[in-house]
């Protein structure tokens, strides 16, 4: 499913209107908020939460298969949280939050956990993944992973979960899961579904591997200018395309993809690398500093956001009290079907 960016209702109270459909998502406090973020899934946030009940979570459970400095992580917290906020999550009208303040997400993954099996949870590429990545630490949260990220939406019985599309084989997990713990209990959960941009898998500035801070390819879109320069600049493009005659071919250059969302030229940008009218560098030039422009209003709301920690700190707060009833109203209602009262 792709988005629609009709305008939304106002917002109603989480707890007085628990059947409006409702959107979940969740980000790790990576310490970067990259293009791949916002293009991938932080604009659908934004977007979704106009029209549906909208909570956004930021991972700090998760975090810890692969995070163990404490003052890392939470630094890394509060500077995710700023930077959604600075990229237009408004706390009047969705509900952010920190996973580990609403500990029912890890108790309701225990219990979710009794209905799934170890091998679909082997088999899940994204495990595979970190197997190779960290093969020093393969620790037990690795596996559970999609268990506790099923639990974090269905706790809320979310239906829409904006994500990119490196999270599709996590979310027919979910599904599965859901659909194992319904058969066995009964109907309880809503199968959730993924939301996609038109940007689902943004490539890193290599070109070659999806954009991501653990492989290094990132445009730090609240960085300063000159270090979002930097990075447009390294950008490999056309391979093919040698000398500045050579026609190049935009339908594989990742420099003339990313323009599509930066100007209303876009047809023009691509006749001109497919011409040779234009050159790499005139077309990584001007992505740069479109991409400068589009995010200068954010940065200065992070800075801003960054020096008033108390101020985000209590946004963070306020959601995770907000969502409390709702997260016990699930755990009471799962408990009691699985005959723990
Ligand atoms: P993460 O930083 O891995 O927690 O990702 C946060 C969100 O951004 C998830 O919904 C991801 O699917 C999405 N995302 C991350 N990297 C990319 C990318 N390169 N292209 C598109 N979406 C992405
Ligand atoms: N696994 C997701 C990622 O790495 C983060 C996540 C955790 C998530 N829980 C979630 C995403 C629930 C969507 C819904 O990006």
């Amino acid at each position: 499913m792709t988005t629609d960016l009709a305008a939304a209702p106002a917002r109603t109270p989480l707890a007085a209107n628990p059947a409006r459909p409702r959107t979940f998502s969740g980000i790790q406090p990576s310490g970067v908020v990259h293009l791949g973020n916002d293009l991938g899934a932080i604009r659908n946030y934004v977007a979704l939460a106009r029209k549906y009940e909208a909570i956004y979570c930021i991972v700090d459970y998760h975090a810890l298969t692969s995070t163990h400095e404490p003052d890392v992580l939470r630094q890394r917290t509060r500077e995710m949280a700023a930077g959604l906020l600075a990229l237009g999550l408004d706390p009047d009208v969705c509900t952010l939050f920190v996973q580990s303040h609403r500990p029912e997400h890890t108790e309701l993954g225990w219990l979710l956990c009794t209905v799934t099996p170890v091998s679909w949870l082997e088999r899940t590429p994204t495990y595979k993944e970190k197997v190779q990545q960290q093969p020093d630490d393969v620790n037990h949260g690795l596996l559970t992973y999609p268990v506790l990220q099923a639990a974090d939406i269905v706790i809320y019985k979310a239906t829409l979960v904006p994500v990119g599309r490196d999270q599709a084989a996590h979310l027919e997990l979910s599904r599965e899961i859901v659909r194992a713990f319904n058969r066995r209990y009964g109907a309880t959960f809503p199968e959730p579904q993924a939301v996609y941009t038109e940007a689902p898998t943004v490539l890193g500035t290599d070109g070659a591997k999806k954009m991501s801070k653990s492989v290094g390819n990132t445009i730090d879109i609240l960085g300063e200018p000159d270090l979002i320069r930097r990075q447009v600049m390294s950008m490999v493009t056309d391979t093919l395309r040698i000398k500045r005659t050579d026609p190049g071919r935009p339908e594989v250059c990742n420099v003339c993809q990313l323009h599509r969302f930066f100007g209303d030229d876009w047809a023009e940008i691509q006749d001109g690398e497919r011409t040779a009218r234009t050159g790499c560098v005139d077309t990584k030039k001007l992505l740069a500093e479109r991409i400068v422009s589009h995010y200068a209003a954010a940065r200065e709301r992070y800075a801003d956001l960054m020096a008033h920690p108390s101020e985000v700190d209590g946004i963070l707060e306020a959601g995770a009290d907000r969502l409390a009833p709702v997260a016990a109203a699930t755990l009471a209602e799962v408990k009691e079907k699985m005959g723990l009262r």
